[in-house]
């Protein structure tokens, strides 16, 4: 026993902010950064340093997204320089072990994955200037206002999106469309040639050749452009026939105003980015169908955004999923508030805590925001599965995947017999 012990010597690194750790090992591994136990010690405190430091940036974004003003946004990039700073320590710990050599996968992913630095890479002043453009390209999108005809003062959410759901009159969806460009888009067009140019300097710095093979990284696929291509080429058949469908739907309503080219005009799709068509679900259902648009049923029924919630709660614990926490219920933003400037796109939020998940949305009645509802939700039903994993691993598999977990199978027609 006694020689076993002798024969042990003591490993030690000097982790970021200067804790130190250390483990006995057999002198034949007495490199420090070798030591798959020690390694292991370093993760887990690098983790709660990490969950830590997150937590408080996407608080500090979180009030400002939901209050913006100058000491908000202020503050907000205070933090996230903060974290950047963190991140880069935590990063050059972090490469000096040499983690390819570990038994442990799960360790080594950990590693693998914070291996790559991101974003931070880059100066830092040019970090807090990516991070001041960023908040007010954000301020500008979101508190921009147009006059449509008579009334002014318009903001995107709710007034715009309502006409674009509801106006069937051509020239009036044009210019909703064309001037909330001109007051979203055009006064960020430089900010946004800058974001992309430090957005691909921060690639580069990472060792990627653009940004745009950064975003790809972490699908993990050498093929992914081909893999889009080909499923893309399995679904445009059905593709095509739908927007056929839809051109000649759009004709009864729009008659020669429609382009004779088989291209559909993006105002008319009911939706500022045609990203949805839900708000014409009535003019496009086809032969004698029944309507699914609930927006009216929902009004009867005086629902409101708490109303829309619960519901959403209710099919997701009906799947034998996992109930919103009080936190939840007690810290979204579920409703425009009257009193300041927010930003109103809807998002789902982990404050990488394990106890706080939010939404943000300014909830409206209406069909297209109680799928909206289940797709926020469906985000922090995500976010609670993966709660008790590494700080690294809470995240989609990949990027795309979150989407795919928050786009559950609405089934409206069970909202028309409530
Ligand atoms: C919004 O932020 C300001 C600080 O800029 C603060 O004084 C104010 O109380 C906040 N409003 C709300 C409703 O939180
Ligand atoms: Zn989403």
């Amino acid at each position: 026993m006694d020689r076993i012990k002798l024969s042990l010597v003591l490993l030690c690194v000097t982790t970021i902010v200067g804790l130190f750790v250390c483990v006995e090992s057999r002198p034949q591994h007495n490199l420090p950064y070798e030591n798959e136990e020690l390694a292991r010690i370093y993760m887990k405190d690098l983790d709660k340093k990490f969950s830590q430091a997150l937590e408080e940036t996407v608080n500090a974004q979180w009030i400002y997204n939901t209050n913006i003003t100058d000491y908000n946004l202020e503050k907000m990039v205070e933090e996230s320089q903060k974290y950047y700073k963190f991140q880069k320590t935590a990063w050059k710990d972090t490469i000096l072990f040499k983690w390819e050599g570990f038994k442990d996968e799960f360790l080594k992913r950990q590693f693998k994955k914070l291996s790559v630095l991101g974003t931070a890479a880059l100066e830092d002043d040019k970090l807090e200037k990516l991070s001041l453009l960023q908040a007010k390209m954000e301020r500008t999108y979101s508190t921009a206002t147009v006059c449509i005809r008579d009334k002014c003062n318009l903001a995107l959410e709710p007034d715009l999106t309502r006409i674009l759901a509801s106006s069937r009159d051509y020239e009036e969806l044009k210019e909703v469309w064309l001037k909330w460009r001109d007051a979203a888009g055009k006064p960020i067009r430089d900010q946004y040639i800058e974001v992309t140019k430090l957005g691909n300097e921060a690639a580069t710095g990472n060792g990627f050749s653009d940004l745009s093979e950064m975003w790809l990284a972490p699908y993990e696929s050498e093929t992914f452009r081909d893999d889009v291509e080909s499923l893309w080429n399995q679904l445009r058949p059905l593709y095509q026939k739908i927007h056929a469908y839809v051109r000649m739907k759009l004709r009864d309503i729009y008659g020669d105003k429609m382009p004779k080219d088989g291209t559909i005009p993006a105002h008319l799709l009911g939706n500022m980015w045609a990203q949805t068509w839900t708000s014409l679900l009535d003019d496009l259902k086809p032969f004698d169908k029944p309507s699914i648009d609930v927006t009216k049923k929902m009004q009867e029924l005086n629902w409101d955004a708490e109303k829309m919630f619960q519901v959403s709660e209710e099919f997701f614990t009906s799947l034998g999923l996992i109930p919103m926490p009080p936190e939840f219920w007690e810290h979204s933003m579920l409703t425009k508030p009257k009193d300041r400037d927010v930003v109103c796109h809807a998002s789902a939020w982990d404050f990488y805590n394990g106890k706080d998940f939010r939404i943000k949305q300014c909830t409206d009645v209406t069909t297209e925001q109680l799928i909206t509802v289940h797709h926020e939700m469906g985000h922090v039903e995500y976010f609670l599965q993966y709660k008790n994993q590494p700080v690294v691993f809470r995240d989609g598999a990949n990027p795309g995947y979150h989407e795919s977990i928050g786009w559950p199978d609405t089934k409206l027609e069970d909202y028309l017999e409530a």
